[in-house]
């Protein structure tokens, strides 16, 4: 298939460009390199062989959109451009309201009008809200905490709202739990701008002495060791999930959702362990307050994603911990011409 893949410079996109290649698919990448390097293009060239078909520009800019179905012959859509910081998404609602609902809204729109209706779609876990008992499984009621939060519930609404009015849709909703790890090439990663907010680029660049200490965001939860458990997934068995989502909505028309996690929930200090043993580097931490917001353990259900898609993770946390670090200290200053 010839897939679009919007987001496609960014960490899961571009693991998810390589994993689409290898499938020998044909892919298009949509980006603004708001919150990516262009140099990744460059590493995805020299990874797949390849030379990368880009067109750079904004989903909220139509007639660019226009543009691109009008030059393209395009089978179906992987859709990952948006914003992604909870603290921001506080601060800033309107900025991720806009691009993401109208980013996604003006993405549909064209799809439709090249009568294009193969998607999919960057959900996450944090649709779960802070209500439902573990494991989290897709039947249960979505809410949100944070406008992030809300861009994921709606855009999943706007998705249903859709397959259900046009039933020559064919729609997946990935809900992905906690993507951490990198290319086992060390050539691409996780790029976070700034003091990173999630956990494992946090630890990197701890190990890597950009920054000096970890801070344990509360050990007083009701978890193993009173630190928070998340279930963490290797990008490149997220990457393989929507090679399979693809088959699958070439399969079935409608609108679907699956979680893609392991299933297993690990703990912030069982993680530092696993790191820290794994690459023999030291990880100092201190145990601060709760992050506002924060809630105690969250972990997948998988059968769901197993039976259907047939994906199973085979990365293991060993992976996801080597895999992290060795793009970490590779590219100890981002993308760099090399
Ligand atoms: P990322 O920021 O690395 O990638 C997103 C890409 O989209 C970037 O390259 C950015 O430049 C591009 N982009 C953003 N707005 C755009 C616009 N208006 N037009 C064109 N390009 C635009 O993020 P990621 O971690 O790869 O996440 C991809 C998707 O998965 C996002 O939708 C995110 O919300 C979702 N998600 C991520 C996580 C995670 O932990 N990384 C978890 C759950 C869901
Ligand atoms: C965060 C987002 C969530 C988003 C997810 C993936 C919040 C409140 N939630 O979730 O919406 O879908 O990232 O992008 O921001 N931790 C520390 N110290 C740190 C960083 C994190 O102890 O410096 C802890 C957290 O308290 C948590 C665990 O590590 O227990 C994982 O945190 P993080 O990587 O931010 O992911 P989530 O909390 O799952």
């Amino acid at each position: 298939m010839r897939v679009l893949v919007t987001g496609g410079a960014g960490y899961i996109g571009s693991h998810t460009v390589l994993a689409l290649i290898e499938h020998q698919h044909d892919v298009i990448i949509l980006d603004n390199f708001s919150n990516s390097h262009p140099l990744v293009i460059n590493r995805l060239n020299e990874l797949s062989g390849q030379t990368m078909k880009v067109y750079t520009g904004d989903l909220l800019d139509k007639s660019f959109l226009n543009n691109v179905f009008e030059q393209e012959t395009i089978d179906a859509v992987i859709h990952f451009a948006g914003f992604k910081s909870v603290g921001e998404s506080v601060a800033e609602p309107l900025k991720y309201y806009e691009n993401n609902i109208t980013g996604t809204l003006n993405l549909l729109e064209v799809m439709k009008a090249y009568q294009i209706k193969n998607l999919v779609f960057s959900s996450s876990a944090t649709v779960y809200g802070a209500n439902n008992p573990l494991p989290f499984k897709e039947p249960m009621p979505t809410s949100a905490t944070n406008p992030y939060g809300y861009t994921k519930v709606m855009i999943e609404q706007i998705l249903n709202d859709l397959a259900v009015s046009d039933s020559t849709w064919s729609i997946t909703n990935l809900r992905y739990f906690n993507p951490i790890g990198a290319h086992k090439s060390g050539r691409i990663g996780e790029l976070p701008s700034g003091i990173p907010n999630n956990l494992m680029p946090y630890i990197t660049q701890v190990a890597v002495g950009i920054r000096s200490h970890l801070s344990v965001f509360g050990n007083d939860f009701d978890t193993i060791d009173g630190t928070g458990v998340r279930d963490y997934i290797h990008v490149l068995d997220l990457a393989r999930g929507h090679v399979l989502a693809l088959k699958k909505n070439q399969e079935e028309r409608g609108a679907k959702v699956y979680n893609l996690g392991t299933g297993h929930g690990i703990s912030v200090l069982q993680l530092i362990q696993a790191f820290e043993q794994e690459n023999h580097v030291k990880i100092p931490y201190e145990v601060v307050e709760r992050r506002a917001g924060d809630i105690g353990e969250v972990y997948a259900d998988g059968t769901k994603a197993k039976e259907e898609l047939g994906f199973q993770t085979e990365q293991t946390i060993s992976d996801m911990v080597r895999d992290s670090w060795n793009w970490q200290k590779n590219n100890p200053n981002g993308y760099t011409q090399d």
